[in-house]
């Protein structure tokens, strides 16, 4: 189901861990608006795969384009920032903060808000509470037709 011209595409892309190939030369291209799907046995690779995307994982060879820009080796923040996003297999929460400020914080690293040093100091850049500005995190939208999202958005996160 492909809409549009190619927007990822992945290039011989080899990883290893000590001996073990866990990837080699793996290579495909993904377009605009398709729905694209990898497969294969538990150890297959897949999940190197998806952190070699996304920046988790710099490969031993290959390239990684993400709309014509060569990503290869870029951190995953910055990765992040053009437009690649990836949820991991087991999924964590930050317990010390409610159910609807985690959902905040996806929305929080694409805003101007969130720059290393304002992380740092773990404050936004600009002040927080002039008239109206909320940090994203707090202001972030818990989608309302989410099963509970309504009751839960305050409560603490399930450990
Ligand atoms: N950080 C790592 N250090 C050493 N070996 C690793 C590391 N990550 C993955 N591997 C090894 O690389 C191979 C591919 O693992 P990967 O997790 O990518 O497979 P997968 O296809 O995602 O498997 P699953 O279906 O179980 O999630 C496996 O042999 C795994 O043990
Ligand atoms: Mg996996």
């Amino acid at each position: 189901m492909a809409a549009g011209g190619v927007i990822l595409e992945v290039e011989g892309v080899s990883k290893n861990f000590g001996a073990l190939a866990a990837l080699s030369r793996v290579g495909f291209a993904v377009s605009q608006g398709q729905v694209f799907s990898v497969i294969g046995p538990n150890g297959a690779g897949k999940s190197t795969l998806f952190n070699v995307v996304s920046g988790l994982y710099a490969p031993n060879a290959g390239r990684v384009v993400f709309r014509g820009r060569e990503i290869t080796g870029l951190p995953p923040e910055r990765i992040n920032r053009l437009g690649i996003a990836k949820t991991f297999q087991i999924t964590n929460v930050f317990p010390e903060i409610s159910v609807g400020e985690n959902v905040g914080v996806a929305a929080q690293s694409r805003s101007a808000e969130s720059g290393r040093l304002a992380s740092l100091w773990r404050r936004p850049r600009r002040p927080a509470r002039r008239a109206g500005r909320e940090p994203v995190a707090r202001r972030a939208a818990v989608p309302r037709d989410l099963p509970g999202a309504r009751d839960r958005a305050d409560a603490a996160p399930a450990r």
